[in-house]
């Protein structure tokens, strides 16, 4: 069973009203993927750099590509946090780095809290009042600072896709009861937010998702390579397919890395998450999956004649007698998905 998520209709009516305002529509397909490409060699070329949003292509881009692919990753950790009551007794977000809103908007579809929206620029502001009416918010502020902080222990900071515009977490996260972090599935921000991960522990904070334990992340300290991350199936309208056409990257499917943590201690889970794609290898498949500090694989023996495909990102009960063999656990039965 592998985890799709699509663009809501409603942020898609709003995309198209806002592109009127720039003279394009959802079908223009070139001039869209035009914008696009600008914007993604601006990340690539710069990835520290502001946002430029004075930039009409960058708005344009952000509206028809980086909106609605951030928008899915984003629900993608939201059901998991979800699964997992994370957002219990939470009532106020500080969505840091805000940019159109994309976190706050995906959150305020299940998540009826107080969202207060820090952006430094001043166009997503406009673009989200006037085209996405409703999304509530109740203000937008330039900058923070801990004394915005009201009511700290009701609190989620959230920072989507912002951390990687700065160089570590601002002091005010600290106070926060919660933290909500995604940030670009490339190994250098993923092993970066691997390393918050680390700091939030040390802090007291304790890890919802996607962790399954507090030890030492495998995949940090037993790989100088890998990074944690999910995926999940994007279900692309046509119009945002014929765009992909223009360009050389493609989105079937999107990686994710995020954490959840809280102050609060999170009910013992007894799962294992599963870390890795499938490797086809001679006379078993594999996938690599996060239990503890060590690093470890479920295998499927061909013997066996069990297939299975985890999807990348999911929660696995593990029969308590398992074979292991190495740094793998050999799989008799098929298993279940959380
Ligand atoms: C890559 S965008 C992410 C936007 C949005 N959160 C998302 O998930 O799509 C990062 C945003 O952080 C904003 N930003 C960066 N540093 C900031 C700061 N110190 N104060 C306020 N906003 C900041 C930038 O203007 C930009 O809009």
């Amino acid at each position: 069973m592998q985890r799709h998520f699509s663009v809501p209709a409603n942020f898609e009516t709003a995309i198209a009203q806002a592109l009127a305002d720039y003279k394009l529509s959802l079908n223009d397909s070139k001039e869209l993927a035009k914008c696009v490409l600008a914007l993604s060699d601006f990340f690539i070329n710069e990835p520290e750099g502001q946002t430029p949003w004075h930039e009409s292509w960058a708005q344009v881009a952000y509206l028809c590509y980086y909106l609605p692919l951030n928008a899915a990753r984003l629900r993608a950790v939201i059901a998991e946090g979800e699964k997992r009551g994370f957002f219990q007794d939470l009532e106020e977000v500080m969505d840091f780095g805000a940019g159109l809103a994309t976190a706050s908007l995906s959150l305020s579809e299940s998540q009826n809290l107080k969202y207060t929206l820090i952006e430094r620029a001043a166009e997503p502001q406009r673009l989200i009042e006037k085209y996405f009416p409703f999304f509530k918010s109740e203000e937008w502020i330039r900058t923070i600072n801990k004394s915005k902080i009201k009511n700290p222990g009701k609190t989620l900071a959230l920072f989507s896709y912002s951390l990687t515009e700065l160089s570590d977490l601002p002091d005010w996260a600290y106070d926060c009861e919660a933290l909500m972090i995604a940030e670009p599935s490339t190994q250098q921000d993923g092993r970066k937010l691997m390393q918050v991960r680390t700091k939030l522990l040390e802090k007291g904070f304790h890890v919802w998702a996607p962790c399954t334990h507090e030890g030492p992340c495998p995949l940090l300290t037993q790989s100088k390579t890998d990074w944690c991350h999910d995926r999940i199936h994007f279900d692309a309208p046509k119009w945002f397919l014929s765009m992909e056409e223009q360009l050389p990257m493609k989105n079937r499917t999107l990686t994710t890395s995020y954490l959840l943590v809280r102050k609060t201690k999170p009910a013992p889970i007894h799962a294992a998450r599963v870390v890795g794609d499938t490797l086809k290898e001679k006379g078993k498949d594999r996938q690599m999956i996060c239990r503890g500090p060590d690093r470890e694989f479920l295998a499927w023996m061909h013997k066996f004649k069990i297939q299975q495909e985890i999807p990348r990102g999911a929660l696995i009960e593990l029969p308590p007698d398992l074979q292991k063999v190495s740094n793998e656990l050999r799989v008799p039965v098929e298993l279940t998905i959380k």
